[in-house]
């Protein structure tokens, strides 16, 4: 009796366990969400040029998680910096500024960059 009992619980957590999306698909999904509605008007998640740069590859390339973070809330305060990498970025994109998004988290970011990187597995 208690054989089965056990064997119940274990099969039920089995499939639960893979009707359920995963925390990264989750995440995705989300990412997708925010980069639609945000950031898809002036870039691509390849490397084609769009009114910003392609987007695949961004969040390796930058400087660091921070400064990921920092520019896509305000470019502007890290362009004014003097941050290098932001101010080469700017000119080869001709001067055009990247609005700010101050609401978006470092959660919804990384989403954001999870979405961006799944899409060039
Ligand atoms: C109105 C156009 C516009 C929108 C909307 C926009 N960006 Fe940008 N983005 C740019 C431009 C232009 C650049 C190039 C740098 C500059 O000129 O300031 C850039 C640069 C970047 C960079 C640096 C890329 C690299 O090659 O290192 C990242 C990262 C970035 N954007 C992320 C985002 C994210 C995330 C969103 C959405 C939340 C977003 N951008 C929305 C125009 C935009």
């Amino acid at each position: 009796m208690k054989k089965t009992i056990f064997f119940l619980l274990l099969l039920s957590s089995v499939t639960v366990g893979t009707s359920m999306i995963t925390d990264t698909e989750a995440e995705i999904v989300r990412g997708k969400k925010l980069f639609d509605a945000e950031c898809k008007r002036c870039h691509k998640t390849t490397d084609e040029k769009s009114i910003g740069p392609g987007l695949k590859g961004a969040s390796e390339r930058a400087p660091s998680k921070d400064w990921l973070y920092q520019f896509v809330r305000n470019s502007k305060v890290v362009i004014n910096s003097g941050d290098v990498y932001a101010n080469e970025l700017f000119v080869k994109y001709k001067k055009k500024k990247m609005p700010a998004f101050p609401k978006l988290s470092n959660a919804d970011i990384d989403a954001i960059f999870t979405y961006v990187n799944s899409e060039n597995k």
